[in-house]
Order: structure tokens, then C-alpha cells, then sequence
């Protein structure tokens, strides 16, 4: 048996293809949809990952500010950025890309972030959100795990009551994804078990799912004999070899799995596609807050 494989490179196109069409209608009504990056550091692997987003911006019409501080810098410019870029109405969203060097603290400077222009979901408020089940068009949803649910839908894979298991516990993916999954809408509505590396047996875990997502960042962790046949296999974590980028996925699990993510272009193209859509839903709901303040 060979997994069909979820192509999130081509769903993305998709998804960005729809963004471009949102982003021309909301032009046509005079609001410009804009969107933020902050890096701090020179960790090339997320220089490059901002880069894309950029590029991806430039593609559909969204208009994009990067700002770039040294290590150097210190905390006290980072939350100075943050503050301006709160304060900026051309910027509907924004990111500062994680992780941060290390001596910076991730969890104050998420919190400093404007929930309504944090694109990534990731403030307590829009994690809050998620909580009680209000997320999407009302506020953000973190953008890998919405990318990941938007490329099991594209390919019909079953979620509805069936047994989800999520390797990772990490902020940006596990946790919200967890929520996300089990959450009662109709295309969620998942048993939904949380799993990590500190766990015994992980096999004893994946090998009873359906649908097994790993977000560890270690390099083929999931093999084929700890896969149901038939299940769908999401690889969400990457390492490094070199420049080679590698999958938390084995080969090998195409051999027994009904699904699976290729090495490349999986999940990384939804996430980008996720945080378009983000920062276009954000636009739209400040141009109902500024109708809502000035009626
Ligand atoms: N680094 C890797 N993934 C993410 C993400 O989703 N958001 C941010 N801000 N940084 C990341």
C-alpha cells in the first residue's frame, strides 16, 4: 500500500489563490490588508522562513513590514517595535517569529502583542478565544494548526469522532491544535490524545489512531510498525541536516499509512497560506471595529 500524499504546497496555492481574491475586493472597498514581521537574530533558518512569508504577501497583493534587530538590541527595542507596530493602523497583524534568542522572553513579549493584530493566535486572549470555542473569523486561529486542519478537509480525511493523537505539547502547534481537534464543530469533534517525548511508549499511543500528527522536531521519530494501516500520518516538526530539511515522519510510514505529509511542502505551505488568511480576517474585522466606533 502507498499513502496518498497531502500535498499542502498545491492546497496552499489554493488558499492563497482565494486570499488574492480578498485582498482585491477589500482594496476595491479602500482598506489595504497589512501585515507585520519582527526577527530578532540571525537564526537563518527563521531569516528564511520570514523571508517566504514575504514573498508569499507580495503574491496576493498584501502589503508587508519587516523590521530586523540585532541580538544586540536588546528586550527594551523589541517591546519599543511592538508597541509601534500596536499602534500602526497600516498594519492589520503582525508576527515576531520564534523562537527568540535565547535571554528574551517569549511568554512577555506574546503578551505584549495587540491580540487583535496577533496574527499568530498565540496571545492568552486568542487562546482564551479558542477555549471557549469562538475562534476563526471572530479572532485568530494559530496558523499551523489551522493549516493542518484545513489540509486534512482538502483531502477528506475522516475527523469526526475518531482518535487523534498529537505528538507535542509545544505553544505554536500541540497545545492549540489539541483544543482545535476536539473542539464541537463539525469538522472537528475528534478524541483527541496528547502525547510527548517524555512519554513511555509512544508506539503503545500512535499505533491505536487514526490520525497521528507529530510536532517534535526529530527526525524520522515516527516509524511505520507504530502506525495503524490505513491511519493518516502528519509530519508538523522539522530538524535540520545540514541545509537538508528532514521530517518528524519516517519514510517508511508511506508503506502502511492511508495518508501521509511528504518531506517537504506539508504542513510549512499551510501554515504560510493559514497566516495569510490571518492577517486578512484581521483587516477586515478592524475596518467593523472602526464602522462600530465612528456609527
Ligand atoms: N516559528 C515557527 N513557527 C512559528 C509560528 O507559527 N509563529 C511564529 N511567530 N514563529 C514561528
Amino acid at each position: 500500500m502507498s499513502a496518498i500524499v497531502l500535498d499542502g504546497e498545491a492546497t496552499a496555492a489554493k488558499i492563497r489563490a482565494q486570499v488574492m481574491q480578498e485582498v482585491e475586493y477589500l482594496k476595491a472597498e479602500g482598506i489595504n490588508p497589512g501585515l507585520g514581521t519582527i526577527l530578532v537574530g540571525d537564526n537563518p533558518s527563521s531569516a528564511r522562513y520570514v523571508e517566504m512569508k514575504h514573498a508569499d504577501c507580495l503574491e496576493v497583493g498584501i502589503t508587508s513590514v519587516h523590521r530586523h534587530l540585532s541580538v544586540e538590541a536588546g528586550f527594551k527595542e523589541l517591546l519599543d517595535t511592538i508597541s509601534e507596530f500596536n499602534h500602526d493602523p497600516k498594519i492589520h497583524a503582525y508576527l515576531v517569529q520564534l523562537p527568540l534568542p535565547s535571554g528574551f522572553d517569549e511568554v512577555a513579549v506574546l503578551l505584549n502583542v495587540d491580540p487583535d493584530k496577533d496574527v499568530d493566535g498565540l496571545h492568552p486572549v486568542n487562546l482564551g478565544k479558542l477555549v471557549m470555542g469562538v475562534s476563526g473569523p471572530y479572532s485568530p486561529l494559530a496558523c499551523t494548526p489551522r493549516g493542518i486542519l484545513e489540509l486534512l478537509k482538502a483531502y477528506a480525511v475522516p475527523i469526526q469522532s475518531r482518535h487523534v493523537v498529537i505528538l507535542g505539547r509545544g505553544l505554536t502547534i500541540g497545545r492549540p491544535l489539541a483544543l482545535l481537534l476536539s473542539s464541537k464543530r463539525p469538522d472537528c469533534n475528534a478524541a483527541v490524545t496528547v502525547i510527548h517525548t517524555g512519554v513511555r511508549d509512544l508506539g503503545y499511543y500512535t499505533s491505536q489512531a487514526d490520525i497521528v500528527i507529530v510536532a517534535v522536531g526529530r527526525a524520522g521519530l515516527i516509524t511505520k510498525d507504530m502506525i495503524k494501516p490505513g491511519a493518516c500520518v502528519v509530519g508538523a516538526g522539522t530538524s535540520f541536516e545540514g541545509r537538508k530539511l528532514l521530517s518528524d515522519v519516517a519514510e517508511d510510514v508511506s508503506q502502511v499509512a492511508g495518508w501521509v505529509t511528504p518531506r517537504i511542502g506539508g504542513v510549512g505551505p499551510m501554515t504560510r497560506a493559514m497566516l495569510l488568511v490571518n492577517a486578512v480576517e484581521a483587516a477586515k474585522r478592524s475596518q467593523r471595529t472602526s464602522k462600530e466606533t465612528n456609527a
